[in-house]
């Protein structure tokens, strides 16, 4: 059966990209069959994360009756697919928004997941991707400004029908100012299932258009999204030997 799934916060900035472009990266190399679409028609960021842009087929085509869905679905080299949306200004007053669940749902059958990069706000934009049947992943920060947000968002999937699976706190420091992981849960009243550390090599891997999961699999960020892959996607999850220090440590002392 196909998850659909939203990857939603409310606030912007919060990692809902690199979340998506990571945990498909990721379900992908753990064998499932993943379809990552970008919803997010105001500020499309999925492509530039994955350097997958230029002159491509993309969603908006597709809602504007100009293309087949099958047309817009792109092949990345972690073995993910990808549905772009297109980067033109002019796609800002051509395409309707309201046509994304439809055209989603023709995904259903073709993937075991289906992972929709959602825009930030509350508005029309971010109402037509929550839809009943669906599951939502709500990504938020260890600060309140994205608490308020995420808890809004949540009421909004809640009202559309759509079940909010938990959350992921991303960027997230050992900062005694910072909200903790049971703040958070009883705030938002869900498990928190991942946390993604703040990890300068998640924002070296979008500067390098390269899923940090791909580019520096063993960074705390890359094994986080990894965890939370297997989570979702309810494998155990194996940490790799390498990236333990005590691992490298006794390699080195033996000279291996
Ligand atoms: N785990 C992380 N560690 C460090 N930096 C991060 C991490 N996750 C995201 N970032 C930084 O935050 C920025 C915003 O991330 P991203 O584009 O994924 O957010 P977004 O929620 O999709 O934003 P928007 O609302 O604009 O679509 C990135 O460009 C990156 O620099
Ligand atoms: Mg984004």
């Amino acid at each position: 059966m196909t998850r659909i799934m939203a990857i939603a916060a409310g606030k912007g900035g919060v990692g809902k990209t690199t979340t998506t472009v990571n945990l498909g990266s990721a379900l992908a190399k753990l064998g499932k069959n993943v379809i990552i679409v970008d919803t997010n028609l105001t500020t499309p960021n999925v492509g530039l994360h994955l350097g997958m842009h230029g002159k491509m087929t993309t969603l908006n085509d597709v809602l504007e009756g100009n293309a087949n869905i099958i047309d817009a679905i792109h092949i990345h080299e972690s073995g993910m697919r990808v549905i772009p949306a297109g980067l033109h200004m002019r796609y800002l007053k051509t395409t309707n928004p309201n046509r994304i669940w439809d055209t989603v749902l023709d995904l259903f059958g073709s993937a075991d997941f289906v992972l929709l990069d959602t825009p930030a706000g509350l508005e029309e934009g971010a109402k037509a991707v929550l839809n009943a049947g669906e599951e939502v992943l709500i990504v938020t920060n260890p600060e309140i400004p994205a608490l308020t947000d995420a808890l809004k968002t949540v009421r909004m999937a809640y009202e559309s029908g759509a079940y909010v699976v938990g959350a992921v706190i991303n960027k997230y420091r050992k900062d005694p100012k910072a909200l903790r992981k049971e703040e958070i849960e009883a705030m938002l009243d869900l498990p928190v299932i991942g946390i993604i550390p703040h990890d300068d090599e998640v924002r070296k891997s979008i500067q390098a258009k390269n899923p940090v999961v791909l580019r520096k699999p063993k960074s705390p960020g890359a094994m986080a999204y990894k965890r939370l892959a297997s989570e979702l996607a309810g494998v155990e999850y194996t940490v790799p030997a390498e990236g333990l220090p005590v691992v490298n440590a006794l390699k080195r002392m033996f000279g291996v």
